[in-house]
């Protein structure tokens, strides 16, 4: 759903400034404004304070509850002032999520204070003393914030600002929102956007500001020794925009993704001071962004991080779903973290210099959401192919998008790998052993789509799916340009797949197809069929 057809919702503490500035913007947006407390009053013929205290405040609830249901059934949009504890309603939120966008207003509680004392006729907050007001308002704030948090965007209304300085601020940050593609909702972390269009890092600063990130001066971009030479013009303006941040740079490579490279970006933290109110901006690829978003994870425990991919593997799967990690001599990514950014950017102009082969990675992925989950996008990128090779931006917006949507949906039901999540790994465990058998030299996604070959041979090979379904992935891949063959020692291969952190309890677990567009877990899978399928890719058969 587009912005333009969102129903805008301010919320924020009594007294943010959500009527005056909400009824601004819907007069600069030529929408209908609707005040939920002034509408409830009219409609009750009681003030709120007397609906409050002849009926109680889970009455007023109810009316809330109703109203909302009312507006957001209405399908022309419009911009509504929410009560200030509105959002404390679960089923208010969920109501608006579907066809709403959410805007926090917010001022420090001093200013709040002042404001409120003006009438002095909020209920909660009626005939208190000032210094009383404020410590209430206080408490009142902290017990808010996790339902403030969950607004899409803040915009700040403090006395400084005139209102036509907070309404155009709004409607910046709608300007960036409008490229909002996916909304992920981990099933156990917290939520984020994912914004997909071009042009977004020259404008990525109301964005930062918007989600309440870090001070200009404690923003930190990490990149890698090839992006910052290949996209140096997105990394200048991506320090512009984040207030002259300063750019550490981590040397290119996988080989790089370990803690020796981590403890660098550490002591580069430590030694600028960087505190725990910091936000980590990652520009780079999946390599870079793994390593980042461990830093972040880890960094004084915990410090927001926002993923802007630079290569299509990035965009489609390593900057979604927030698991992020460094290699260990022992097998890849076994150092690690679930933890998710604030929000993923993915700016579709820094493509254009990504090299043919680490595009070829992304497609790996994109293929294996066709063959996981979703036959229709495999015929789509089966009827694409010409055009995703020539990177048409139309068909790189889609597929980059779907791709998303199906990571998105997949990581919202199973976050920690638990279950479902565990499909995503389709291909991986071949994969991940052809790429430490060969040093890392061939990308992730490389190795991946040659482990997809060998697991739909298995799949062929234990029935699951026919000899012809197993050719239309090979077809695919081929059509795509991807390396049909790889040397590697199969005994070698079967004892690095050991280790990798798909085994489950000393059992081996396999994702395998059962036809395009399903796959699922198979344990207990003969190993001579094992090593038998690994002739998919062996160049003369088994080595
Ligand atoms: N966290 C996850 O869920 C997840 C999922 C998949 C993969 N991964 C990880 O992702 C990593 C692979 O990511 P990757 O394929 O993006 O590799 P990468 O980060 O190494 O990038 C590939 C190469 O392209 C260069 N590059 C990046 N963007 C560029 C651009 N726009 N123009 C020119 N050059 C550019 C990089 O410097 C690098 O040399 C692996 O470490 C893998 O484990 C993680």
């Amino acid at each position: 759903m587009a912005n333009s057809e969102r129903t805008i919702y301010f919320t924020g503490f009594m007294a943010s400034g959500k009527s005056r500035i909400g009824r601004a913007v819907s007069e600069r947006l030529n929408r209908t404004f609707v005040d939920t407390d002034s509408v409830i009053v009219e409609r009750a013929h009681k003030s709120i304070s007397d609906i409050f205290a002849s009926e109680g405040e889970s009455a007023f609830r109810k009316m809330e509850l109703d109203l909302i249901r009312e507006i957001s059934e209405d399908p022309s949009p419009k911009v509504v002032a929410l009560g200030g504890g509105t959002l404390t309603q679960s089923q208010i939120v969920s109501l608006i999520r579907k066809t709403g966008i959410i805007i926090r207003l917010w001022a420090v509680p001093e200013v709040l204070n002042e404001r409120i004392g003006r009438k002095n006729t909020r209920p909660l907050l009626a005939g208190l003393a000032p210094e009383d007001r404020l410590a209430k308002i206080k408490t009142m704030l902290a017990e808010r914030e996790p339902r403030y948090a969950l607004a899409d965007f803040s915009v700040e209304s403090s006395n400084d600002f005139t209102e036509e300085h907070v309404v155009s601020e709004v409607l910046r940050n709608l300007k960036f929102w409008e490229s909002r593609a996916v909304f992920v909702e981990p099933s156990c972390g917290s939520h984020y956007p994912i914004f997909i269009g071009h042009n977004l890092i020259p404008r990525i600063s109301s964005l930062l500001y918007g989600l309440r990130l870090a001070p200009s001066n404690s923003f930190l971009i990490c990149t890698d020794t090839n992006v910052a030479s290949a996209q140096g013009r997105n990394l200048a303006l991506l320090k512009k925009e984040a207030g002259d941040s300063p750019v550490f740079k981590f040397h290119a490579g996988e080989i790089f993704k370990n803690l020796s490279s981590l403890n660098q970006l550490y002591t580069f933290m430590l030694r600028r001071h960087y505190s725990r109110k910091s936000c980590l901006l990652q520009l780079s690829g999946g390599v870079v962004g793994d390593m980042a978003g461990f830093a972040a994870a880890t960094y004084q425990r915990g410090i927001s991080f926002v993923q802007i991919p630079t290569t299509l593997l990035a965009m489609v799967d390593s900057s979604v779903g927030g698991k992020v990690a460094v290699n260990h001599p022992e097998g890849k990514n076994m150092i690690g973290a679930f933890y998710q950014p604030r929000a993923v950017v993915c700016d579709l102009d820094v493509l254009s210099t990504l090299p043919p082969v680490e595009f070829l990675a992304g497609l790996a992925e994109v293929v294996k959401y066709g063959v996981i989950y979703d036959e229709e996008f495999f015929l789509y990128l089966e009827a694409n192919v010409q055009r995703i090779l020539s990177r048409d931006s139309e068909v790189l917006a889609y597929i980059v998008r779907r791709s998303c949507e199906i990571k998105a949906e997949v990581v919202g039901i199973d976050e920690k790998e638990m279950g479902l999540r565990a499909i995503l790994n389709y291909g991986h465990t071949f994969g991940h052993a052809i790429e430490k058998l060969n040093h890392y030299e061939f990308s992730h996604g490389i190795g991946v789509s040659l482990g997809m070959r060998v697991a739909a041979r298995l799949a062929a090979l234990t029935g699951r799916i026919t000899k012809e379904e197993e050719l239309r992935q090979k077809a695919l891949l081929d059509a795509f340009g991807f390396p049909q063959t790889v040397s590697v020692d199969v005994d070698k291969a079967w004892e690095a797949m050991g280790i990798d952190k798909k085994v489950e309890k000393n059992m081996r677990v396999y994702i395998l197809p059962v036809k395009i567009g399903v796959v699922e877990k198979a344990a207990s899978v003969d190993e001579s069929l094992v090593r038998k399928a690994w002739e998919a890719v062996l160049p003369g058969g088994i080595e």
